[in-house]
């Protein structure tokens, strides 16, 4: 056992009466003989319980419980009084105190009741950390991409995730950046603490800072209680400012400092608060224009464009587009409980063809609303938005062999295009032998195995063996 307990008792020979007792059960003891000394030790953390004595000479067990249930909601305060008035214990249960003990302390019911505040503490924990693993969706497994691109980003992100560095993740709307901001944290070694998001861009700029930086009781008009900032929230965590393009030059300032020195003050504050947080930071806006044009300060630019992802559109990369559709089709049927086997060869041609200028969300979109539209088992052309068809019928009509999947950017990636058009053909392959494998590998002069691996690898739905 190696929890740590912090002992606040202004009589020496108590003090280290019971520091000896519990290091004798092999915790870990700190000691502290006043508020003050008793403040200093828990903010520098976990402290699983705090043993602390009713009367101090600088200020009640009271007071200092409170400040602690603040910082940590999940502490154990077990308090002594000599007292053992009821109105103390009252008082003390409904502050959410866990125990207390009269004195003189009986040494055996001391340490059953620390030792059961440590197990319900641990069930907290327990639960915390199953809910991280039903937050499963922001998992590498659900991101999808198989263009060689997003093969890049995965590294990427794999590398970056177990450094503290700061990352910011461009790309146009609806490409996957917050999804992929939560795939760092999720693979980052603060995965058990807390992923903190906001948006600069919805908050209005007066509370801005003090959601970022926290305000203390009487800041400003309104200010009834001192409140944590984000920064505070996401201590030991990852802090996601999403569309930082956004952010307000004075709120820029303050930014800048936290990212400098890792401390900063609350609104309305004057004691500096240091934090441990990784920072991911995502934006749509062209910042080197907006530094330009003097809205983004340039050193808080470079600081934090230490490691920039690029997520490319989704028409840079048509080859994601099949796994995709394939993804959402078995993640929207599944949500409104309807048996569907894909998508039409017409279907996917216009998919294929269409430029998609809201990216992935607006694909997502699209699969969803055909979902709960189409009637048959299969999405059909007239199944999907009108307006996807106009768009391409103002284009070109005579085409080469497979034209549609070469996108317009990068027509010299041929790896991207081989794989792109292997998927397909295999796709088609399959469709047309209505999902035998043995027949489709025959038709492709695969072996049935090798089919077998790329199916796997290129992400093909295929429904039969
Ligand atoms: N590679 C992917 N695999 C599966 N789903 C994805 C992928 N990329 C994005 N999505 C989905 O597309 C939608 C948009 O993604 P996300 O919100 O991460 O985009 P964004 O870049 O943050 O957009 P915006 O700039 O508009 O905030 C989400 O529902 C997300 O789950
Ligand atoms: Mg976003």
């Amino acid at each position: 056992m190696n929890e740590k307990i912090l002992i606040v008792e202004d009589d020496l020979n108590t003090l280290e009466g019971l520091a000896e007792i519990l290091e004798h059960e092999n915790f870990q003891v700190v000691k502290a003989k006043n508020g003050r000394i008793a403040t200093e030790e828990a903010r520098k953390g976990n402290i699983n319980v705090v043993l602390m004595d009713y009367l101090l000479p600088d200020t009640d067990g009271l007071e200092l419980s409170r400040i602690f249930l603040e910082q940590n909601p999940d502490i154990k305060i077990v308090m002594m009084t000599a007292f053992g008035s009821v109105k103390n214990a009252v008082e003390s249960m409904k502050l959410g105190i866990y125990d207390y003990l009269t004195k003189p302390i009986d040494l055996d019911e001391l340490l059953i009741v620390i030792k059961r505040a440590i197990k319900e503490q641990q069930l907290i924990y327990e639960n915390i950390d199953l809910k991280d693993k039903i937050q499963e969706t922001y998992r590498f497994d659900n991101i999808i991409g198989v263009s060689g691109k997003m093969q890049e980003i995965f590294k990427k992100v794999l590398k970056v995730a177990n450094t503290d560095a700061t990352v910011l993740l461009r790309g146009e709307s609806g490409t996957g950046k917050e999804l992929i901001a939560r795939a760092i944290h999720f693979q980052s070694s603060r995965k058990g603490k807390s992923l903190i998001e906001i948006n600069c861009a919805s908050i209005p700029e007066t509370l801005l800072e003090s959601e970022l930086f926290g305000h203390e009781k009487g800041a400003f008009t309104g200010a009834y209680k001192s409140k944590k900032g984000k920064f505070e929230l996401a201590h030991k965590g990852s802090l996601f400012l999403d569309e930082i393009g956004e952010l307000p030059l004075g709120v820029q300032a303050k930014l800048l400092r936290v990212l400098q020195d890792r401390t900063f003050t609350r609104v309305g504050g004057i004691e500096n608060i240091e934090v441990d947080v990784r920072l991911i930071a995502a934006t749509n806006k062209n910042l080197e224009q907006a530094m330009e044009k003097r809205l983004f300060r340039e050193d808080l630019y470079y600081r934090l464009n230490v490691i920039p992802i690029f997520i490319p559109n989704l028409r840079e990369r048509p080859e994601d587009i099949g796994p995709l559709t394939d993804f959402f089709i078995q993640k929207y049927a599944q949500k409104n409980s309807k048996q569907i086997n894909g998508i039409t060869q017409e279907g996917m041609e216009l998919l294929l063809e269409y430029h998609w200028p809201g990216n992935i969300r607006e694909l997502e979109n699209t699969i969803e609303n055909a979902i709960v539209m189409t009637d048959t088992d299969k999405i059909e052309l007239s199944d999907l938005p009108g307006y996807l068809q106009s768009q391409i019928a103002t284009e070109v009509k005579d085409r080469p062999y497979f034209p549609q999947f070469f996108s317009d950017q990068d027509k010299t990636n041929y790896k991207d295009q081989i794989l792109l058009c292997e998927r397909e053909i295999i796709r088609r392959a399959l469709q047309e032998s209505k999902g035998n494998k043995t027949h489709a590998a025959r038709r492709l002069g695969f072996s049935l195995r090798t089919l077998r691996n790329k199916v796997q690898r290129l992400k093909i739905q295929s429904t039969k063996e």
